[in-house]
């Protein structure tokens, strides 16, 4: 295992451990706000007209994960209807992205559908998009579980996300695929046993590709999330030799990574988009992003002991 691998399992594993999260929530919040559009909507949508200002596309997301109360859910499902009306209200291009697990899928499956349905109805009142991220394992069924039945009815203004380091996703990107779900290809970020899921870089990589190409391959629309240089010369070299114009996949990239290379792409013609969380449950949103990136605790870590 490369130092990397190792990193990044040992911080999503103590980033559960309640001092290191109490140290967190102390130092981190301001480092966090880098990744972070503000605590408000309002101030979501401010950040997101400035990125439309630059050609850059959005998916708005309130933060939250793991509620233990469905009462906390409904307050998350109001949210996002709010946020659906201000996209329409501002007039700026934006879909939007939650968890299932926001909506209550870890209490009540049924509720959940609800509540998600709630939101998926909205948004295609203005013609919107509603992605439910992809969670870890325990929710990976469900959550495809939860798409498909939206589309059967009739809400197949959603999607879902499936992650390259499973070893089921190739199959379950085929059953997408075949069922017209729109996808969101990524990594994956969480901490998975090597039942669930390939535990060498090269690996995931190759997975990750497999899934790109079956999509570009059948013209088939799809968003690439992916910070990663090599995964995106990759994907710009085989759409351009294979005539896959500009406009048949896009490019994703997280709030406060890259900012640069986002404007670059979208200047390029590719189709970019920003996912843009913002509200005040943002601690497991950061312990993730410093998972992926050492440079990104080293700021953390400086600032603690400064
Ligand atoms: P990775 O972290 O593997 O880095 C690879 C290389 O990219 C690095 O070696 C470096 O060269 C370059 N790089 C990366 N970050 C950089 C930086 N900040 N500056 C400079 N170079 C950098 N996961 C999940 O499980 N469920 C989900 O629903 C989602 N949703 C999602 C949406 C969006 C829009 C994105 C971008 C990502 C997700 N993810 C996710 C997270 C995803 O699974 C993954 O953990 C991260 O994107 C990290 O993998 P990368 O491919 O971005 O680069």
């Amino acid at each position: 295992m490369s130092g990397n691998e190792l990193y990044r399992k040992a911080l999503l594993t103590i980033s559960g451990n309640a001092i290191v999260e109490k140290l967190s929530k102390k130092y981190g919040k301001r480092l966090a706000g880098k990744f972070i559009a503000g605590d408000t909507l309002e101030q979501a949508l401010d950040e997101t007209a400035a990125l439309n200002e630059k050609g850059i596309l959005v998916t708005l997301d309130h933060l939250g994960e793991g509620i233990s109360h469905l009462d906390e859910a409904a307050g998350y499902r109001e949210e996002y209807i709010r946020m659906l009306d201000g996209i329409a209200r501002r007039g700026v291009q934006s879909h939007v992205s939650l968890k299932p697990t926001q909506m209550g899928m870890a209490l009540d499956t049924e509720a959940c559908y609800r509540n998600v349905r709630a939101v998926a109805a909205k948004a295609k009142e203005s013609k919107n998009f509603v992605r439910l991220d992809m969670e870890n394992t325990p929710y990976t069924q469900a959550t495809i579980d939860l798409v498909l039945r939206l589309h059967q009815d009739g809400l197949t203004n959603a999607g879902t996300v499936l992650q390259a380091y499973l070893h089921r996703s190739v199959k379950d990107a085929e059953e997408m695929i075949r069922k017209r779900v729109k996808l969101r290809l990524v990594k994956g970020a969480y901490k998975e046993t090597t039942e669930h899921a390939i535990q060498s870089k090269a690996g995931v990589i190759d997975n990750f590709k497999t899934m790109i190409r079956m999509h570009l391959d059948k013209g088939y629309y799809t968003a690439i999330a992916s910070h990663d240089d090599a995964i995106i010369e990759w994907v710009k070299q085989y759409a351009a030799d294979n005539r896959i114009p500009k406009d048949a996949f896009e490019f994703q990239m997280l709030y406060g990574l890259r900012m640069s290379d986002q404007e670059r792409l979208a200047q390029e013609g590719y189709r970019i988009r920003c996912y843009v969380p913002y509200g005040t449950m943002w601690y497991p949103y950061y312990t993730r992003r410093l998972a992926e990136k050492p440079a990104n605790l080293m700021l953390v870590l400086r600032h603690m002991f400064h």
